[in-house]
């Protein structure tokens, strides 16, 4: 029996998954991964850890297997973080910028006050924020001594975290990214499929230092015999948030997925054109077989950071007791948890916003606060899949869930009667690594079929039981709440 081998680089550790064709889970290495804050707001990590780490999960894990069993490599990686490095040499200039970093705010208020916001969101199809590639880059190219110059030479090579990998695996011999990547940079025109030139300018950045896009599945290189003692192809390469959604199997339109980690990030594919809708992000989902899939995205900040702070204020010892305590009474208690600690995600975009603890009456008790906790996840969620039903063209079938607190079957089925859509739960919720790996099976011998011949499968269905009146009602006191938060400025 043949595998394949995903990585799953992310932000604070790379996971090697070795799956079979059969999409089971046959082995597996975790390496954790430091970041650095030199300054307030600043958020980095050493791109030569980041490899190393990514090489002694991804070498744990095929030892357990044996090289020769291995068919091909598919990669998932935390998106947006920025690398500059020597083409020749292969050493980065500097650490790389993490997407949580938030350096380049003046920088993007410039750009807005200058009123470049409608040109990058119709060509890129984002909202101008530190959080994407260029404003990194052209960070990196001003602030690293002779970055530019070097730069405009071809000496260097820029790359999101997948092109570091490619580049790193062939040993040098290729700089390429995927588009589900570049599209995540603020360079890359998502309707033409191509870096922009008018983005590129606007930025200031040479295009000598881009990486050629090829597609999300198809082999684009070999691993050095040195890494595994075997040439391996790499077969696969999307963004982790677009890999889930590919291992979550949304290739149709309507389709959506939410991951539950520490936030929320929920994507529906809105098919081979991409759909606009103000307060989300439009972004590549994949280009496979020729066809290019869109999705339209909104995040959430606050997801299974509301147990973790519920912890830490000792209202649950551990993260594992807040089903059993919410579930220990009928409601709320009509006790609402806006949870605007660090502002609000999509659809409100309010940084601003504080959060808040409102309804509470004399009998108000833990377990009450707790099911507030969990309430306000799937709340949140529920206003951003809200949003994408009213994007044009946009029809919602379903939604499928993975990340930790998709475990929790009350979380699931309050999601699926605040939606009035099916929460699917798939058997494997190792989504991000899952969907690297059906990018790669595909690009290989005998992985014919939808996702290379490695299934989804089903493990749970959360059927919704609410009337409209009750859901109806429900949203809208949570938007009473929201509001409430969003009058009370940080
Ligand atoms: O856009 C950032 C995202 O790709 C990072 O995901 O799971 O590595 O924190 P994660």
């Amino acid at each position: 029996m043949n595998y394949i081998l995903a990585l799953d680089q992310g932000t604070t550790s790379s996971r090697a998954i070795v799956f079979s064709r059969e999409g089971v889970i046959a082995a597996r290495a975790q390496r954790d991964l430091a970041l650095s804050y030199p300054h307030s707001g600043w958020v980095e990590a050493d791109p030569m850890a980041l490899w190393q780490g990514v090489l002694a999960a991804a070498r744990s894990a095929v030892a357990d297997i044996g090289a020769a069993h291995i068919d091909a490599i598919g990669i998932a990686n935390q998106r947006e973080t920025t690398v500059l490095w020597d083409r020749r040499s292969g050493l980065p200039l500097h650490n790389a910028i993490v997407w949580q970093d938030r350096r380049t705010h003046d920088a993007c208020e410039a750009l807005r006050a200058a009123g470049h916001a409608d040109f990058i969101s119709q060509a890129a199809g984002l909202v101008i924020d530190p959080y994407f590639s260029a404003t990194k880059l052209a960070w990196l190219l001003d602030n690293v001594p002779g970055a530019r110059e070097r730069a405009g030479r071809g000496e260097l090579c820029f790359g999101t975290v997948d092109s570091w990998l490619v580049y790193q695996l062939t040993g040098g011999r290729v700089n390429v990214t995927d588009p589900s990547n570049a599209s995540r940079t603020m360079l890359y025109n998502i309707h033409r499929g191509c870096w922009d030139q008018d983005l590129l300018d606007l930025f200031d950045i040479p295009r000598a230092v881009l990486p050629e896009v090829v597609p999300s599945s198809g082999v684009r290189g070999h691993t050095d015999a040195r890494w595994f003692g075997a040439e391996l192809p790499i077969g696969g390469v999307a963004g982790d948030q677009q890999a889930a959604t590919y291992g979550q199997d949304c290739v149709r339109p309507g389709m959506a997925k939410n991951t539950y980690g520490t936030g929320c990030f929920i994507m529906v594919n809105t098919g081979a054109k991409p759909a606009a809708c103000e307060r989300l992000l439009t972004t590549v989902g994949w280009s496979v077989d020729g066809r290019t899939d869109y999705l339209l995205e909104g995040s959430v900040f606050m997801g299974g950071a509301i147990v973790h702070w519920l912890r830490d204020l000792g209202v649950i010892g551990h993260s594992s007791e807040i089903e059993a305590l919410a579930t220990s009474v009928a409601d709320s208690g009509g006790v609402i948890l806006v949870p605007a600690f660090t502002g609000l995600g999509a659809p409100y975009w309010d940084a601003g916003a504080r959060a808040t603890l409102t309804g509470m009456s004399r009998s108000s008790g833990k377990a009450h606060i707790a099911r507030a906790g969990l309430d306000a996840i799937a709340l949140q969620c529920a206003d951003v899949l809200q949003t994408m039903r009213q994007a044009p063209g946009v029809t919602l079938t379903e939604l499928r869930v993975d990340g930790g607190a998709c475990a929790n079957d009350y979380l699931m089925q309050l999601q699926a009667d605040l939606l009035g859509l099916p929460v699917l739960r798939p058997r494997v919720t190792e989504t991000t690594a899952l969907g690297a790996a059906r990018l790669a099976a595909l690009a290989t011998a005998g992985g014919d079929g939808a996702g290379g011949g490695i299934a989804w499968r089903l493990d749970r269905a959360f059927v919704p039981s609410w009337s409209d009146d009750r859901r109806e009602a429900a949203i809208a006191r949570w938007r009473r709440a929201v509001a409430h938060a969003r009058q009370w400025r940080a």
